[in-house]
């Protein structure tokens, strides 16, 4: 299969192109990223070299690049996104171009170049807060940031071009990532690195949202799965099966880097958060797939990943990390170090 992967030098699409080198060895990956401040090309050091891979740098806005890199492509993965809900709060005009403006742009490349399969990789946020229960792939979409209105805009146009046009287009729905190479801005890398540092964890709330964690591998598996055997114009909502309150997570973090909890600090709650995600995955659970990798085990393997990884997300963190706080919060505020 000849493949484009947009957004492959972030975090989960470096870790899907990597899936996809190991586990099919036929196909060729061509990798369309504009490069911002959440894509780096060394999430893919190890396969620069690999023959079957090549990099294009460039913006998913842009139509005649677009149609140049996927002219020949067997089918198209968008992880490109603005993907950081608190970025989302204070600067969500990108969030709008990328993740709507974007889909749209791929869409209709995909619809002119007739390319067989469009596979739009969006999340569980879309679905809204659910007190009970979990969200189906026919629940109404009730997005409550920038960030998941603009997925839901993204999902909206690649479910009407299916409807209208027969573009091929298929999305993923999955809930929260963790794993190796997540910008250190998320709440997993950066309460690991916060920890490994001795700095404090900054607690949104009262730490009692809930949230479901996928593996980043599992996520990759399942899309590949969709990605081969999925229907075209359906929905596949991705669950970890794990759910988790926040202040359970943070404290196995600081269980698992030997740390003391006085390092958390409970901070004022984020706007417009929203208290659970969850989603029920037997649509995904029928075409094959199930999660291979446990919680406990995954989230050791996360934590020696960064304990090693060091070299990797200290420039991260010291650099365009702590500006963008500082940025937000002022200099002098604590929060350049402490997001
Ligand atoms: N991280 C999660 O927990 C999670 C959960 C569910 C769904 N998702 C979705 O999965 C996808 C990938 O998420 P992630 O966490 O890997 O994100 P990320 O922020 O780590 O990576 C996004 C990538 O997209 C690139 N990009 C951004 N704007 C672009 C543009 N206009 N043109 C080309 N490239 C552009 C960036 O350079 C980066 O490499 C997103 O669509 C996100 O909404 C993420």
């Amino acid at each position: 299969m000849r493949l484009v992967v947009t957004g492959g030098a972030g975090f989960i699409g470096s870790n899907f192109v990597r899936h996809v080198l190991a586990t099919h060895p036929d196909d060729r990956v061509v990798n369309l990223d504009r490069l911002t401040y959440a894509g780096n090309p060394a999430n893919l050091a190890d396969v620069e070299r690999d023959a079957r891979y090549s990099f294009v740098k460039g913006d998913i806005c842009d139509g005649a690049l677009v149609r140049d890199v996927i002219r020949d492509a067997d089918a198209v993965v968008n992880f490109a996104a603005c993907s950081h809900v608190d970025r989302s709060l204070v600067e969500p005009d990108e969030f709008l171009r990328t993740d709507i403006f974007g889909v749209h742009t791929l869409l209709e490349a995909v619809r002119e170049l007739k390319v067989p399969r469009f596979v739009q990789i969006s999340t569980d946020e879309v679905y809204g807060s659910v007190e009970r229960g979990s969200s189906r792939e026919t629940d109404p979409l009730r997005p409550t940031n920038p960030y998941s209105a603009s997925k839901a805009g993204g999902d909206h146009l690649a479910l009407a071009y299916w409807s209208t046009y027969r573009v091929p287009s298929l999305i993923t729905r999955s809930s929260n990532n963790f794993g190796p190479y997540q910008y250190p801005e998320k709440v997993i890398p950066l309460f690991i690195t916060n920890a490994l540092e001795d700095r404090p964890l900054p607690l949104y709330g009262d730490g009692r949202n809930v949230r479901d964690w996928l593996y980043v591998l599992d996520n990759c598996a399942a899309i590949d799965l969709v990605l081969r055997k999925g229907k075209d114009g359906e929905v596949y909502n991705i669950g970890g099966g794990h759910e988790v309150e926040n202040i359970v997570l943070t404290r196995e973090i600081l269980r698992l880097t030997r740390k003391p909890e006085t390092l958390i600090q409970p901070v004022k709650d984020r706007p417009g958060h929203d208290r659970r995600y969850a989603v029920d995955s037997r649509k995904v659970h029928q075409l094959g797939w199930a999660p291979k990798h446990p919680f406990g085990r995954a989230l050791e393997a996360t934590v020696d990943w960064y304990r090693e990884h060091a070299a990797w997300w200290t420039p991260l963190k010291s650099g365009e990390l702590r500006t963008w706080y500082e940025q937000q919060y002022g200099a002098h505020s604590g929060r350049g170090e402490t997001p």
